[in-house]
C-alpha cells in the first residue's frame, strides 16, 4: 500500500510518500480500505518530538488518527463488522490506504453521511464531548466558558455542553467573533479583549482548548469549587481551589456513531479548511501547522 511515513522527528521534510507493507488482520481486528483521514495538532506535535517523552515513535512510522472508510476483511473473531461496511473511527495510522482497527474502536458511518464530512469528525468531536462530559461534568444550568470556541474540538465542545443544557459562553479571538454567532453559543466574546473580560461573571467550568497565558488570564473567573476541564494541560498557576481535570481522548464507538449521526443532521458543523492527497502531505501539515485553516482533510 501507499503511505506517509514519518522518518525521524523534525519539520515535514521528515515525511515522505512511498510504500508500506499491507497490513494483515489479526482475529479480532478490522482491515479497512481508507477514503478519508485528517490532520490533528497531535500529528505535528508528535512529528516535531514535543510529545516524545510521553508517546515515544519508532521510525518509520505512520501518523494520523481519524478515520473514514470501507471494511476490506475482518478477522475471525470479529462479529461487529463485515466486508463493504462503512465506518469511523478514532485509530492509528491512518495516512495510508489501508489500516487495521479494533472493533470497539469503529463506528457505523450515518447513511447519507459522505465520507468527507466523516472523516474529520472522529477525534475532535470525542475530544469536545469528553472535555465536557468528564472533564468539566457539568450539569444542566450551569455557565461555561470554551477557550478556542472556533476550533474544531472547541465548536463539539460547544455543541455537547448545549446539549446537556449549560449556559455556554464562546470564547475566540477578536479577528473570529465576526464567524463565532453561527456556533450556537449563548454568548461569544474576544478571549482577548479587557472589556469582554470585565463583562464575564463567576463560571462554574471552563473547557480549555488553548492553555498559555490565555487559561492564565481566564482562571480566576472559576468560582470556588468550580472545575476546569482541559485537553491542552494543567495551567501553571492552577491552585487547590480548583477542580482540574486532564483530558485525553480516548475512543468511544458509541458516543461516536451519535456525535456522526448529529453531523449527518446538520447539528454539530465541523467545516473542511482545505482538502489534500497523502502525497502532498508536506504541504497540508504546513498549513494545518500556521493555524487559522479549520480541519485539514487528506485523501488516498
Ligand atoms: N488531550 C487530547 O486528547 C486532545 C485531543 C484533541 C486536541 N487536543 C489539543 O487541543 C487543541 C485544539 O485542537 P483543535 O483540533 O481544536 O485545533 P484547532 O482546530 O486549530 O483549534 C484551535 C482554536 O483555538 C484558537 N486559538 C488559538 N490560540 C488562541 C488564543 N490565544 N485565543 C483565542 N483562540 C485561540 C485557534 O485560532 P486560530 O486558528 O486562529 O489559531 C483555533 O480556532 C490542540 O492543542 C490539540 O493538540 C488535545
Amino acid at each position: 500500500m501507499k503511505a506517509v511515513l514519518l522518518n525521524g522527528y523534525g519539520g515535514v521534510d521528515q515525511l515522505s510518500y512511498g510504500d508500506a507493507p499491507d497490513p494483515v488482520p489479526g482475529k479480532d481486528q478490522i482491515l479497512v480500505r481508507v477514503a478519508g483521514t485528517s490532520i490533528n495538532p497531535i500529528d505535528f506535535k508528535l512529528r516535531a518530538g514535543y510529545l516524545k517523552e510521553r508517546m515515544p515513535l519508532q521510525f518509520p512510522s505512520i501518523l494520523g488518527r481519524d478515520v473514514a472508510g470501507e471494511v476490506v476483511s475482518v478477522g475471525s473473531g470479529v462479529t461487529q463488522f463485515k466486508a463493504g461496511d462503512k465506518v469511523l473511527g478514532l485509530v492509528n495510522n491512518s495516512y495510508a490506504e489501508l489500516l487495521l482497527a479494533a472493533p470497539e474502536d469503529l463506528a457505523p458511518i450515518p447513511e447519507g453521511l459522505p465520507y468527507d464530512m466523516a472523516a474529520v469528525v472522529p477525534l475532535v468531536a470525542l475530544t469536545g464531548a469528553q472535555l465536557i462530559e468528564k472533564g468539566v461534568a457539568l450539569r444542566g444550568g450551569q455557565t461555561v466558558l470554551v477557550t478556542g470556541a472556533l476550533g474544531a474540538v472547541g465548536r463539539a465542545a460547544v455543541y455537547v455542553a448545549k446539549l446537556h443544557g449549560a449556559i455556554v459562553i464562546a470564547g475566540v479571538r477578536s479577528s473570529q467573533l465576526p464567524h463565532a454567532n453561527l456556533l450556537g453559543a449563548d454568548r461569544v466574546i474576544s478571549l482577548d479583549k479587557d472589556r469582554d473580560f470585565d463583562a464575564v461573571g463567576p463560571l462554574d467550568g471552563i473547557a480549555d482548548t488553548v492553555g498559555g497565558t490565555t487559561i492564565e488570564k481566564w482562571l480566576p473567573k472559576l468560582k470556588k469549587g468550580g472545575r476546569l476541564g482541559t485537553v491542552v494541560g494543567k495551567p501553571p498557576s492552577a491552585n487547590a481551589n480548583v477542580d482540574i481535570t486532564e483530558v485525553w481522548v480516548r475512543p468511544d464507538a458509541k458516543r461516536l456513531a451519535a456525535l456522526a449521526e448529529d453531523v449527518r443532521l446538520g447539528d454539530l458543523v465541523i467545516p473542511i479548511g482545505a482538502r489534500f492527497k497523502l502525497s502532498d502531505i508536506r504541504e497540508a501539515q504546513a498549513l494545518a501547522e500556521k493555524g487559522g485553516v479549520g480541519k485539514v482533510l487528506l485523501t488516498p
